[in-house]
């Protein structure tokens, strides 16, 4: 049988698996505050596991808000210090590309410890590992080009300056499907800016965030920059964030839900936050596009991390012409995707990453079973491989009454729905209220940029399936979030505009 490889970014690396060594100089078991490695002030710890084994992979320290406000005080005194103030710009610059070598160094004890505790497939990992680093890379390149304006003035002996200044203390707030990237794409801005920072990794992956950070130390970013507050109990640490005077912005990726409580809380403070959020992506395969490519994009789009990405296709539209070969197509290719644990041999689609997960994907399909849609392949759980495997699913004719219509499934579902024109394409697409990727194929230029301009998201892929990259704006419209991450905007989250009137002047 010939296997079609799911295409991941940045896949420089060669497929060989290792299995997760029981000894990794990058597998930290203490947080991170002020520059040095510590435990819990309660001396609490929790349990990190293997989701493809359930096996226990290591402990970390369970904090609460009175180690977050030292890590909040850390960053604060850091900030305000003239040892960072005074730093410049090209030396930021230095310490993110010293990161940026060593991240790439060590790419291998990464990708392990990432794989282990995400079930992310080893190449993915990897994949991972590279596609983060951009971050670091191009954010290094970033904090020498912070320009500020100087402004024709309307009034006579009167300039207009206008500056960029960093925002201060920034608390990030990272999930767990991308254990590394998420941390870097805000953490590599934040520090470009000259903002300090305070991190609080997903529970369910804290390992791959120490490990990172144990090297931005070895990279000579100095105490108090970076701290890393790691808990099972995100909720009196966010809250505290939100609260805190001390904490000048938030970025936060994950659920819309908890997206919103921050941005409530956020209110009183007026305080800056950007939020990526769920997204609800539609992929359209138009009677013009080339079905092959179609099928490709689809495959990247929706099996990358097994479905667990916010800009993963959510929701097929196909167009009659095109949709029964579609079908068959994409059936063939999710048949023959390999499963296994992350470390295994070639494995394309690992576990889910948690019971909540795999409770929330096996009862969207269930729910679309009773709402009569077709189950055409998969549909259900693959205990022979561990009990948080589900199997690559494919469900047609879809009722827009079933959860997986409106919601993001989360997991590794391909739900097709057949349209008739471009227009109602459009319109069932942008039904939903988030609006992070959409994604279409078509061969016709008309076509192309009509539709392009009337989905509402934030980002667009025109027959490409997979479009994250460093120097691209990542970000949603409606309830996908406000702000953008990546690119030069990315810094835009972590400056504040100053406004400086120089008057008086003789000339
Ligand atoms: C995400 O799922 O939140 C991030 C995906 C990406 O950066 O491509």
């Amino acid at each position: 049988m010939i296997r079609k490889a799911i295409t991941i970014p940045h896949k420089l690396f060669a497929t060989v698996a290792k299995p997760v060594p029981m000894m990794n100089n990058l597998l930290k078991s203490q947080a991170y505050i002020n520059g040095c490695w510590v435990d819990a002030i309660s001396g609490d710890t929790f349990e990190v596991k293997n989701p493809a084994t359930g096996n226990v992979i290591g402990h970390v320290p369970n904090m609460n808000a009175k180690d977050a406000q030292l890590a909040i005080d850390a960053a604060k005194r850091t900030y305000e210090s003239d040892e960072w103030r005074n730093l410049t710009a090209k030396q930021r610059s230095s310490m993110l590309k010293n990161w940026y070598n060593l991240i790439n160094e060590h790419c291998q004890e990464i990708a392990d410890i990432m794989t282990a505790e995400s079930g992310k497939p080893i190449t993915e990992s990897k994949g991972e590992v590279a596609y983060g680093n951009s971050f670091v890379e191009w954010f290094a390149e970033e904090a020498r080009r912070i320009y500020g304006e100087i402004v024709p003035s309307s009034l006579p002996n009167r300039e207009t300056i206008i500056m960029k200044q960093p925002l201060g203390v920034a608390a990030l707030i990272t999930p767990w499907n991308f254990p590394l990237a998420m941390i870097t794409r805000k953490a590599g801005a934040a520090i470009a800016a000259g903002c300090t920072v305070v991190i609080k990794p997903a529970e369910d992956t804290p390992l791959t965030a120490l490990a990172i950070i144990e090297l931005a130390e070895k990279a000579g970013i100095p105490k108090g920059v970076i701290n890393v507050v790691t808990t099972n109990k995100a909720a009196p640490v966010g809250d505290l964030f939100c609260k805190s005077p001390d904490v000048q912005g938030i970025s936060f990726t994950g659920s819309t839900e908890v997206g919103k409580m921050l941005f409530r809380n956020c209110a009183d403070g007026i305080k800056r936050i950007s939020l990526e959020l769920g997204g609800n992506a539609p992929f359209i395969v138009f009677n013009s596009a080339d079905v092959e490519k179609a099928v490709d994009g689809a495959m990247i789009s929706k099996f990358r991390n097994c479905g667990q990405t916010c800009v993963s296709s959510n929701r097929f539209f196909v167009q009659e012409g095109v949709y029964d070969r579609f079908v068959e197509l994409i059936k063939q290719r999710v048949e023959d995707l390999k499963i296994g644990a992350g470390d295994g041999d070639g494995v394309q689609i690992g576990p889910l990453v948690n019971k909540m997960q795999f409770n929330k994907v096996s009862g969207f399909v269930d729910d679309a079973r009773k709402h009569n849609s077709k189950i055409i392949t998969g549909g259900k759980a693959l205990p022979e491989h561990g009990e948080l495997f589900y199997a690559p699913t494919i469900v047609t004719d879809l009722s827009p009454a079933a959860k997986i219509y409106t919601e993001e499934v989360f997991g590794p579902v391909v739900s097709i729905i057949k349209f008739k024109d471009e227009q109602e394409a459009i319109q069932k697409a942008n039904s939903s209220r988030r609006g992070l990727a959409g994604y279409f194929y078509s061969e016709n230029l008309q076509q192309v940029f009509r539709v392009a301009k009337r989905l509402e998201v934030g980002m667009v892929g025109v027959n490409e399936g997979l479009i994250s990259a460093a120097e691209a704006p990542f970000g949603g419209v409606k309830e996908s979030g406000i702000g953008r991450e990546g690119s030069h905007h990315g810094i835009d989250e972590y400056v504040e505009i100053k406004y400086i009137c120089m008057g008086n002047l003789k000339y």
